[in-house]
């Protein structure tokens, strides 16, 4: 199968990106160095340091800033997952450049001595980028905030109080420090209409990135970002070999933990079409390179009930990168979002070449990461209808731990009730089978009968005739047919009142 993607005239070959003020180019770069690697090895701002090199214990943590109406958005990011070329256009933001010409450390960092919220040190780089990110994007939040915020950073020895400590402080250290002498990164966030000085110079520099022609590397390996659903189509088409790279949170591990070598990546993180979310009166309609953290936003507008899982998914380095189209078109049987999704009957636009057809989510997944993409097809946007009508919706997530763990079961539920009727049931499980999978005997026993335990304990019988659960290091398959039916029955207990009897 041909994995080269074809040249253009319109092509680029020169990454542009802004460090401390400078734009930085760079010409014949591997296109799977990871921006951890780069930063180490060849630029040796070694404060960055590297744990895991898998996105999971945050010691890496950079910030990426980039436009979004014309305001520069900080976003938190693990530099041990991410491709040097996906810089293009950005500016980076690292440990190393926080502190000020005259070697006074950042609000952040200040805090974190003030609180001894460091002991070994080795988290510490990390931790201050996350909690930078948060500095420059939101104003002081709440303790759970904090918590989350903090759910990607790995601390082994400090411990999490001095932690969160430095974090509730780290605002008032900055409003103490008001010298205009101090670089503008020292200045919280503020959502005044009006930028600063120091904002708007790094607004211009960005602006002056050359985002219109497709950046390509053409070497060894290859690596081409077109900024057109169209073009993105033709490549496709054209080199059905080639590894579409989104957030690039399970593709950087193939990389750095599976060691593959990655020949040809188209990547679709230039599409401004792909970023986007449209809400109409029916449905969310998601462009397949949207973050994980933008989606969220919007569906848990629609569907608070979702809260807690989409916190739980990951981190929010991961999550900012993280696309929904890649958590879909993995095809893991254990993808969080799956179940959810499918109980609110989500379709999916597949595009092959300039066709594109429409799929249920339910029926995308053949078989154990088996998708129904046709080589040289991907995945153009995700849409998630809104249900307005009365009803109740749940997803609850099982894992070791509570943050950052991968699921050993996923339960979600869709229900409307007439009455204490049970008019419309959809229930699907993640981890239950080589799929994401609906439990369709359960359904089926519970839609038309009255909601009430009797039936629910019941209905939760059939379960054992959807599911043949494996064993595997998260769970027994004892284990997951248990806890998959006292899902049901907590969601049960969730939803149900007397008045509905
Ligand atoms: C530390 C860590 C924690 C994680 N925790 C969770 C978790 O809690 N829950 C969970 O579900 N997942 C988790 N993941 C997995 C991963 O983050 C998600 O699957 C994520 O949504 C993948 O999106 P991406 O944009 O990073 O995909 P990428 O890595 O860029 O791509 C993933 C796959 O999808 C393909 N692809 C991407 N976009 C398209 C498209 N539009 N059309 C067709 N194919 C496409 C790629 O070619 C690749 O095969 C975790 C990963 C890490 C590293
Ligand atoms: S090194 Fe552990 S998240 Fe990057
Ligand atoms: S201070 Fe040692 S790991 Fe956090």
């Amino acid at each position: 199968m041909d994995a080269t993607p074809s040249r253009s005239l319109s092509e680029r070959n020169t990454i542009r990106f802004v460090l401390d003020g400078e734009v930085i180019e760079l010409r014949q770069v591997d296109p799977t160095l990871t921006v951890l690697t780069y930063l180490r090895e060849t630029l040796r701002r070694t404060g960055t340091k590297e744990g895991c090199a898998e996105g999971d214990c945050g010691a890496c943590t950079v910030v990426l800033a980039d436009l979004r109406n014309q305001r520069v958005r900080f976003r938190a990011i693990n530099a041990c997952i991410q491709f040097v070329p996906t810089l293009d256009g950005k500016a980076l933001i690292t440990v190393e450049s926080l502190r000020a010409p005259d070697g006074r450390l950042h609000p952040v960092q200040q805090a974190m001595v003030e609180a001894h919220a460091s002991q070994c040190g080795f988290c510490t780089p990390g931790i201050v980028m996350s909690l930078f990110a948060l500095y420059k994007s939101e104003s002081p939040p709440s303790r759970q905030r904090l918590n989350d915020v903090l759910a990607g950073n790995l601390c082994r020895c400090t411990g999490y109080r001095p932690i969160i400590e430095a974090a509730a402080m780290m605002y008032q250290k900055g409003s103490e420090t008001t010298d205009a002498a101090l670089p503008w990164m020292h200045q919280a966030f503020s959502d005044a209409d009006e930028v600063g000085a120091g904002e708007r110079e790094l607004v211009e520099q960005l602006n002056t990135l050359d985002r219109r022609t497709s950046l390509a590397i053409h070497g060894e390996r290859h690596f081409i970002a077109p900024t057109t659903v169209d073009e993105l189509a033709v490549l496709v088409h054209r080199a059905p070999g080639a590894h579409l790279l989104a957030g690039g949170t399970d593709v950087g591990l193939w990389v750095t933990k599976q060691h593959q070598d990655l020949e040809a990546i188209i990547y679709l993180g230039e599409i401004e079409a792909l970023r986007r979310v449209n809400v109409t009166d029916q449905d969310i309609d998601v462009g397949a390179a949207v973050t994980l953290t933008e989606v969220y936003q919007t569906l848990t507008h629609y569907y608070p009930e979702l809260d807690e899982l989409l916190r739980r998914f990951a981190s929010p380095p991961i999550r900012n990168v993280a696309t929904l189209g890649g958590n879909i078109a993995n095809g893991s049987p254990i993808g969080d979002s799956m179940p959810a999704l499918i109980v609110l009957g989500a379709r999916l636009i597949l595009r092959h070449g300039d066709q594109r057809r429409e799929i249920a989510l339910e029926d995308f997944y053949l078989g154990y990461r088996h998708t129904a993409l046709a080589p040289g097809e991907f995945i153009e946007r995700i849409r998630i209808p809104i249900h307005v009508a009365d009803h109740h919706v749940r997803a609850y997530k099982i894992a070791k731990r509570f943050d950052q763990d991968i699921s050993a079961v996923c339960g979600a539920y869709h229900l409307t009730l007439e009455g204490n009727v049970v008019s419309h049931l959809r229930i699907c499980y993640g981890g239950m089978a080589a799929t994401p999978l609906r439990a369709y005997q359960c359904e089926q026993a519970l839609i038309g009968n009255a909601w009430t335990e009797a039936s629910v304990t019941a209905a939760m019988t059939r379960l054992d005739g959807d599911y043949t659960p494996l064993t595997d290091m998260r769970a027994s398959e004892a284990y997951r047919r248990l806890v998959a039916k006292n899902l049901l029955r907590r969601f049960f207990l969730d939803t149900y009142t007397p008045a509905s009897s």
